[in-house]
């Protein structure tokens, strides 16, 4: 173990367990010193932080507040009470769930909820943009039921919402899914709405990755055109990591009943916690502010790496998040993850639309600002990033490690101004 322990932030997790405290002192270094561009990471507030590391840790609370199956809930129902109704007023919807232990397990209550195994369920191809859990065929979405996909055209990156509608009216799937993990471009939920009904599907909006900028008015909110909206809670929303399902109100009891006791057993409610601190913090005008930058730095990112010969996805970024085709620069996507790693700046490789690569050694790198701007580096930080991130990529090809420390230590050095939400300083 070279990285040295923060001993004074976890007294008592150093005495018991140095080995681990050890390597959590070196995440927190790791965290503060590297740029974190992975678009659905961030940093959570020191309250998140606290609130996640509480005794209400402790208790089972199998159920809904006020009809649970233990004893000893006067604290916890007023948790999830508070959690609940916050979600209800950040999103503005009739109905949440605050339980699903995390965005995977949500999906899969939807599916339990809405559709029989064998059914045929809709969503965007996971080398598309969408997610494992929308029905690709790895994932138990995929094996349980019938998963037909609908992807992105390849001469604009964009969805085809003809291909969607024609697809829909032929296979007529019980759930369609829209949202995804790797998508650059703003949601038309009224354009999924109305071929949801139109198919006569539940729709169910994913929106995990954009949660944050839903709840800060930086991207339209799916309210009222779709049925279900899913979402983490730990990517732009900046909770712990978690999830919730919401809805109007005619379907709040399946969608309860699917999470508990159809899938889950006891909430975690130390997780509950945290969300609902996320949820007032989200609810505050600087959360907005918070929002719109995250977008302002994405598409100022994105700009100033076309400006350096980039080939972007769709050709930039309306969101929080930027897909890089490196295909014209001969960096294959891996390499050039691994490599600006060691230059201090976390991404990760992805396919791209049509790639030709395999999805472990794909063409793309996806980076986004969610926590960067969390740190609060601005727009007129976002050409200093570009560069690094193409002499990051250059180096990549040619081999230059040297290059590579050069960028570490420079990205190093600004952080060292911007200290990041919840770390010791
Ligand atoms: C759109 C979307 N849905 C669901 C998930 C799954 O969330 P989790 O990793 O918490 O299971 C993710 C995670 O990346 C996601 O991007």
């Amino acid at each position: 173990m070279t990285t040295p322990q923060h001993p004074h932030t976890h007294p008592a997790l150093a005495a018991a367990d140095p080995e681990l405290a050890a390597l959590v002192g070196a995440e927190e270094r790791l965290q503060a010193e590297t740029l974190r561009l992975i678009p659905s990471e961030n940093y959570v507030s020191a309250a998140v932080l606290e609130a996640s590391g509480t005794v209400l840790q402790n208790k089972y609370s199998e159920g809904y507040p006020g009809r649970r199956y233990y004893e000893g809930q006067q604290n916890i129902d007023q948790v999830e009470t508070l959690a609940v109704e916050r979600a209800k007023a950040v999103f503005g919807v009739d109905h949440a769930n605050v339980q699903p232990y995390s965005g995977s397990p949500a999906n899969l209550a939807v599916y339990l909820a809405f559709a029989e195994p064998g059914d045929t369920v809709m969503g965007m191809a996971l080398p598309m943009g969408g997610h494992l859990t929308h029905g690709w065929g790895v994932s138990a979405t995929g094996r349980w039921f019938r998963g037909v996909q609908y992807g992105v055209r390849q001469d604009t990156g964009l969805i085809d919402f003809d291909e969607v509608r024609e697809l829909a009216l032929k296979e007529r799937p019980k759930v369609i899914f829209c949202g995804g993990t790797a998508l650059p471009r703003t949601i038309d939920f009224a354009a999924f709405g109305e071929i949801a009904r139109e198919a006569g599907a539940v729709l169910v909006a994913d929106v995990a990755h954009i949660a944050g900028l839903i709840a800060g008015g930086a991207h339209p909110s799916p309210v009222p055109h779709v049925d279900v909206i899913s979402t983490t809670t730990h990517k732009t929303l900046r909770g712990p990591r978690g999830a919730m399902l919401m809805s109007r109100e005619e379907h709040a009891k399946a969608l309860d009943k699917a999470v508990f006791p159809g899938l889950q057993g006891g909430p975690h409610n130390q997780t509950t916690a945290a969300i609902a601190v996320a949820l007032r913090e989200a609810s505050l005008p600087s959360f907005r502010d918070y929002a719109h930058a995250v977008v302002a730095n994405a598409k100022a990112l994105a700009e100033a790496l076309l400006a350096r010969g980039f080939d972007l996805v769709s050709g930039g970024t309306d969101n929080h998040l930027v897909l890089m085709d490196l295909t014209p620069k001969q960096v294959p996507g891996k390499i050039a993850a691994k490599a600006l790693d060691r230059a201090g700046i976390v991404v990760n490789y992805n396919t791209v639309p049509y790639d030709p690569r395999k999805p472990f050694d794909p063409s793309g790198i996806r980076i986004g600002t969610p926590s960067l701007t969390s740190r609060g580096l601005t727009v007129e930080h976002m050409d200093q990033v570009a560069d690094w991130i193409d002499r990051g990529v250059a180096a990549a090809g040619t081999g230059d490690e040297q290059a590579l420390a050069t960028v570490r230590a420079e990205v190093a050095d600004l952080l060292t101004a911007f200290p990041a939400p919840g770390l010791p300083v």
